[in-house]
């Protein structure tokens, strides 16, 4: 089959022919036919789980996909032909959602198709959907708190915004002005040019008092230290990149998530339904053949996404 692999940690991506593999008990194989691809999958690349995970090379990017079982082991929780879609996680054997087919493990947090959902949407839900349900909960997220959201226009952060705004928070998005329109399309209450002046300044100018919730999706400890300014005594700072010192925020009144959440079905599930909703959305900026998955990774680490990219094996 073909497929997207690195031979080592830090290695270009590149397609690749390997073996279709075989699924052992409990598992399914995935005909893959849409891959959601995450900057995750590049930081898995790069060694981000190497001392957490045992890495097995060639190692198949991706972790996110949509597909149809297509061969199954002893006792699978799913039968030939099921459409399935989420978030598999094959790093120790080598396996991704690159490639034309993968496995569901009874670990995964895989799930029956609902009906109606296009391959490309189901790929693009798991990992933004489920972290963004983790960070609105962790941040406690509701009615009546000024919410800012720091890399709003990214993969995680349009479902955040779209999720926060319908829980009744006021969201001020980051984004730069091609990306404004559409923030307030998912519910932004106002935007803020990240590319222009200091936010800092932006945001006290029109908010003097502050905010009460930072979800923070792309800086890094300076930046995090600068905005946390901007949060009011008892607020909330919470950061998918691990960026905050939760104790040295804990010493200004803040509490400080940097987020860490184990995907499952059960959350997989409420994304579903949060998304059956329109609670939650996500938008699609491109899709592509399997081969051109190294230069979208490429695109990735350089930045500017505009929702997802989703490759077709
Ligand atoms: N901890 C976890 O469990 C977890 C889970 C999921 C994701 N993550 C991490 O969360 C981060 C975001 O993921 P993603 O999928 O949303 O990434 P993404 O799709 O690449 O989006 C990042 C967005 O941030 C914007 N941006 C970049 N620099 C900015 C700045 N200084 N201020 C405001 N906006 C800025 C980018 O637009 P411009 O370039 O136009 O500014 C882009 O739209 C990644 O680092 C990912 O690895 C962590």
């Amino acid at each position: 089959m073909r497929a997207v692999a690195i031979s080592e940690l830090g290695a270009t991506p590149v397609p690749t022919n390997l073996p279709v593999p075989e699924p052992g008990p409990g598992e399914a194989l995935v005909r893959v036919i849409a891959a959601g691809l995450n900057p995750m999958d590049w930081k898995i690349a790069d060694g981000l789980l190497k001392d957490s995970v045992p890495y097995h090379f060639p190692l198949i990017l991706g972790q996110d996909g949509a597909g149809v079982v297509d061969a199954v082991g002893e006792d699978a929780a799913f039968p030939v032909g099921e459409q399935v879609f989420g978030r598999f996680f094959g790093v120790p054997r080598g396996l991704g959602t690159y490639a034309e087919y993968t496995i569901a493990a009874p670990d995964d947090a895989v799930l029956p198709m609902p009906e109606g959902m296009l391959y490309t949407q189901a790929a693009t839900l798991p990992t933004p959907g489920m972290t963004a349900v983790a960070i609105a909960d962790a941040a406690e997220v509701e009615a009546g708190r000024t919410v800012l959201v720091v890399g709003a226009t990214g993969g995680v952060g349009q479902p955040v915004v779209r999720l926060a705004s319908r829980r009744g928070a006021t969201v001020i998005a980051t984004a730069r002005p091609d990306m404004a329109g559409r923030m307030r399309e998912l519910g932004a209450a106002e935007t803020v040019d990240h590319g222009e002046d200091e936010l800092n300044d932006q945001i006290r100018e029109h908010r003097p008092d502050g905010v009460d919730v930072i979800i923070d999706l792309v800086s890094d400890r300076a930046a995090a230290e600068r905005l946390a300014a901007l949060l009011r005594p008892g607020g909330v700072y919470a950061s998918t990149t691990w960026a905050l010192n939760p104790d040295a925020l804990e010493a200004q009144d803040i509490r400080g998530v940097n987020i860490d959440y184990t995907p499952t079905p059960d959350l997989l599930r409420r994304v579903v339904e949060l998304a059956a909703e329109g609670d939650l959305e996500i938008g699609v900026e491109e899709e592509i053949p399997l081969e051109e998955a190294p230069a979208a990774i490429a695109r990735s680490r350089a930045g500017g996404a505009r929702g997802k990219t989703v490759i077709r094996p």
